[in-house]
């Protein structure tokens, strides 16, 4: 794997000194483009886009040359690790995902499989044809859904405001969930692996739901499947924790062998420092709803934000994906802003 020209973000990823933060968005890929808008409607859906790789690295592409972000993030989804597992998904427009069946019991257990990693090869085909077109030019992240929210998805067949089926397995059925969840570990360890042989500079895992549990229940049920993977990952490139809402974890996120904790807007970034200590790099945290403020509202948050921050171990983001009907010129103002703050 060669260095990117721009490796802002691996230089503060690893606590390295860096001229000024590096920026990207969750979520930046499609979405909020009228570009990537039209090559889904030239497709039949997501899930066609996801996988043809030739247009899953074009879409992961454009954000890098249309707002001028500092990496690309592989254009796919949490959701083909259930699917390798033996458990469909269909997207339904403007409804989000759906599992036809689902995991409730010993049973349903039984139907699936750890995932084959060649059953995602075109996710590894997507990227080395990205980092054809990248040439060099910025990093590119790859990524997974954490085991316990992938989970949430699996036994609740969808999306839900509480994932209480879920939470319901956790309480009734432990030794399910513990089961189910080592499942999704050793698929996504296989995964993430082989992502890294296809050459992604850094990894992040999404823990959408964390914050559905409570602290002690989190411990049980996330931290060990998440230390599992970065352990079996052992720094063969960055990896970055994003467990949205569980602020009560952020010292147990901190204590594994990870580079990076991602941070959401309700936490305040020098309580989080506090927290987490000197030896691990923060991202986030701006609210995606100030990106529909004015331009000039949306620099001086910005600002606010990286001088929170300061200027080392930090990478700007937003503190989770970025909305659909988000406005392009609003996110090139967060941008910039960001790659011209000059700190005191
Ligand atoms: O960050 C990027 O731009 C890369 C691509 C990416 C997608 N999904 C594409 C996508 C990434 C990193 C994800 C991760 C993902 N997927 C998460 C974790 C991050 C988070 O937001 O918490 C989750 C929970 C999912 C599951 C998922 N996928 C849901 C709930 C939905 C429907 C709602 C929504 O967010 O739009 C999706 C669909 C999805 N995944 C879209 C995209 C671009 C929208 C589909 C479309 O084009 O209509």
């Amino acid at each position: 794997m060669s260095t990117p020209q721009n490796d802002l973000l691996l230089r503060a990823a690893k606590g390295l000194p860096v001229e000024r933060s590096p920026v990207w968005l969750m979520r930046q890929a499609g979405r909020i483009l009228p570009e990537y808008r039209a090559v889904r409607a030239s497709l039949s859906g997501f899930k066609e886009l996801v996988e043809t790789p030739e247009r899953a690295a074009e879409v992961t592409l454009q954000p890098v040359d249309i707002l001028g972000v500092d990496a690309a993030i592989i254009f796919s989804d949490i959701l083909v690790i259930p699917e390798a597992m033996g458990l469909s998904y269909e997207m339904v427009e403007k409804r989000g995902p759906h599992f036809p069946q689902t995991i409730r019991s010993e049973a349903d257990l039984k139907g699936i499989r750890i995932a084959e990693p060649e059953s995602l090869n075109y996710v590894y085909e997507a990227i080395r044809i990205t980092l054809k077109g990248l040439d060099g030019r910025v990093p590119l992240i790859g990524f997974a859904g954490a085991p316990f929210t992938l989970l949430c998805y699996m036994v609740e067949g969808g999306g839900s405001k509480t994932f209480s089926t879920a939470r319901k397995m956790l309480m009734q059925r432990p030794d399910l969930a513990h089961h189910l969840l080592e499942m999704i570990t050793q698929s996504s360890i296989a995964y993430l692996k082989a992502q890294v042989d296809a050459g992604v500079h850094l990894l992040q895992i999404f823990d959408s739901w964390a914050g559905i549990l409570s602290p002690d229940t989190y411990r049980k049920f996330s931290i060990p499947y998440l230390e599992k993977i970065c352990r079996a990952l052992d720094s063969t490139v960055p990896i970055t924790l994003f467990a949205k809402g569980a602020h009560f974890s952020y010292s147990d996120l901190a204590a594994l062998p990870c580079h990076t904790i991602g941070v959401d807007w309700n936490s305040p970034p020098d309580e989080v420092r506090q927290r987490v200590g000197p030896d691990r790099s923060l991202q986030g945290n701006l609210d995606p709803a100030v990106l529909y403020a004015s331009g000039k509202e949306i620099a001086e948050q910005t600002r606010s934000m990286l001088r929170a921050f300061g200027k080392n171990r930090y990478i700007a983001n937003l503190g989770h994906g970025v909305y659909p009907d988000t406005s392009p010129e609003a996110v090139k103002i967060f941008v910039e802003t960001v790659k011209t703050f000059q700190h005191d």
